[in-house]
Formats: structure tokens, C-alpha cells, sequence
């Protein structure tokens, strides 16, 4: 196995529509299971036109995982069935594991003209498909900012880079989940666990992430690293920002409906019955 991990693919973020009519990007979804495993989904809801975004989220339930937004211009706001109401604002990020069961809405709005974010979506194991649902609320200034070397900014949101933890913690897919800014002609270079899932999300700038072939990548092109123990990104003239995430695989079969994901088609049966018959609520209804 070769130290640092090689590109395995290069897949373009694509044109989708979701919720009650937005127009975003999906990085990768429901058709590149299993490779991002322990990672289901990747959508881009940056947005120039309110019409684009306004409809928002309306009410809708989620079972067996976890869904991470993080907003770098504009807000969310977010309702659910335990009583939580609040907004996700720029520079902020919620984890939330949704576990047994919540049912909730998200309503993108705009600030100074600008909304912009990132929702992942984080697969849970059998053991913890059914756990209480929980949310990691973080607010920007929560969010520490490490500098390795010249030119390079990480902001931390989860996992560690030199010995700086972020502050989400206690994830079951031990994920890394990091804003990588880097200057004109600056490299990164992270260490990765061997087997653990490693991909990039291109949000701006243009660079390689493949030493020997120098492939470049730009806006809105997603990176998934063969296997190995570090990544490397090197960033053109013009600089280079992405978002990088790591992961343990899960290994377990994947039944997914909308935003419900389980294990078997009889487990997805049973959850959509619960949520007609009003009985999804497990716990904080
Ligand atoms: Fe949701």
C-alpha cells in the first residue's frame, strides 16, 4: 500500500431538486453506495436566486442517521418535534443524530443577499440506528482554527490536526470533518487511518490532490482517496479551499428511502407505517 492516498475517482457535484422545490448541488447520494461508506450523501445549497432556496425544508421525519449542516453564508432555521427551534448561522455547524427518530424542518434564509451551505448526511450502524436523538449545536467562534504551515488554514469542526480537536466529538462513524483553506501555491498534508473512507468537496480555487498526475480540480468537484495513511492537496496560483472528511466504513447492507435509512426494507416499511400512524416519535415528543 502506498503512503500517501492516490485519487480513486472524480465525480462532479450534480443539478438535483429536494424539499419543497430547492435547487441545489449533490455531491454524491444514494447512486455511490457503498463507496462513501460511512457517508450517505453530500448537498450543496449554495445559492445566488432566493427563489432557488426559499421554499426551504418543510416538515419531515429522519431515522437511523445523522445529518451535519453547515452554513457558510446566510442561516437554517430549524424546528423540530422535541421542542428545539433555533437557526444555524454563517460559520456555524449542527451535527444532528437523528437516532430514532425526529421530525423537523429546515428554512434556508438569506443574509445581506448571501445563503449558502453544506448538508452531509452521516450513516449510523444497526448498534445505534434507534439511539435517543441528540444534537451538537456549534457556533462559530467554537470552531478552532489551526495553521500546520504557511498558507494553509484548517478550521477544525471535527477531528483532530496537530493536536487541536474539533468540537464535535463522540461520532460513531469517528469522522474528520475540516474547512481547508489553502493560500497561492501552499500544500496540505493530513494523515489519514488506513481503511478509513477519505474524500474532498472543491468549494473553491483550483488544485491537485494527485502529485504524480497533477489532475486539477475546481469548484464543486468531489475527490474520493484510494486507500493509504496521509492526503495531500496542492493548490494552484489562484488558492484553493475544500472541505475534507474521513470516516470508518460501516459494512452493513443500506435500505434507503427519502430521509429515513436502514438496514432492511421491512425495518423502512415499519418506519414509514410509524410516521403515518403517528407513532415515529420515540423519545422528546
Ligand atoms: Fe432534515
Amino acid at each position: 500500500m502506498t503512503q500517501v492516498r492516490t485519487v480513486e475517482r472524480v465525480l462532479r457535484a450534480y443539478r438535483t431538486v429536494e424539499g419543497a422545490g430547492v435547487r441545489l448541488y449533490r455531491a454524491f447520494g444514494s447512486y455511490e453506495v457503498p463507496q462513501f461508506d460511512p457517508f450517505l450523501m453530500l448537498d450543496d445549497f449554495r445559492a445566488q436566486r432566493p427563489e432557488d432556496y426559499l421554499a426551504g425544508f418543510p416538515t419531515h421525519p429522519h431515522r437511523g442517521i445523522e445529518t451535519v449542516t453547515y452554513m457558510l453564508h446566510g442561516s437554517v432555521e430549524h424546528k423540530d418535534s422535541m421542542g428545539n427551534a433555533g437557526s444555524v448561522n454563517a460559520g456555524d455547524v449542527q451535527w444532528m443524530s437523528a437516532g430514532s427518530g425526529i421530525i423537523h424542518s429546515e428554512m434556508p434564509k438569506p443574509s445581506k443577499g448571501r445563503m449558502g451551505g453544506f448538508q452531509l448526511w452521516v450513516n449510523l450502524p444497526r448498534s445505534h440506528k434507534m439511539m435517543d436523538p441528540r444534537y451538537q449545536e456549534i457556533t462559530r467562534d467554537q470552531i478552532p482554527t489551526v495553521t500546520p504551515r504557511k498558507g494553509v488554514t484548517i478550521r477544525v469542526i471535527c477531528g483532530s490536526v496537530q493536536g487541536v480537536k474539533g468540537p464535535v466529538r463522540d461520532i460513531v462513524a469517528d469522522p474528520e470533518y475540516l474547512d481547508v483553506t489553502l493560500g497561492p501555491d501552499a500544500v496540505f498534508s493530513h494523515q489519514v487511518r488506513e481503511g478509513y473512507t477519505a474524500f474532498a468537496y472543491v468549494i473553491s480555487g483550483e488544485g491537485t490532490f494527485d502529485p504524480k498526475d497533477g489532475y486539477q480540480v475546481n469548484n464543486r468537484d468531489l475527490v474520493l482517496f484510494g486507500n493509504g495513511l496521509s492526503v495531500r492537496g496542492l493548490s494552484s496560483g489562484r488558492g484553493f479551499r475544500f472541505l475534507f472528511f474521513s470516516g470508518k466504513p460501516i459494512h452493513e447492507p443500506v435500505a434507503w428511502r427519502g430521509p429515513i435509512v436502514m438496514n432492511t426494507t421491512e425495518e423502512l416499511q415499519f418506519a414509514f407505517r410509524e410516521y403515518e400512524e403517528g407513532t415515529f416519535i420515540k423519545k422528546g415528543a
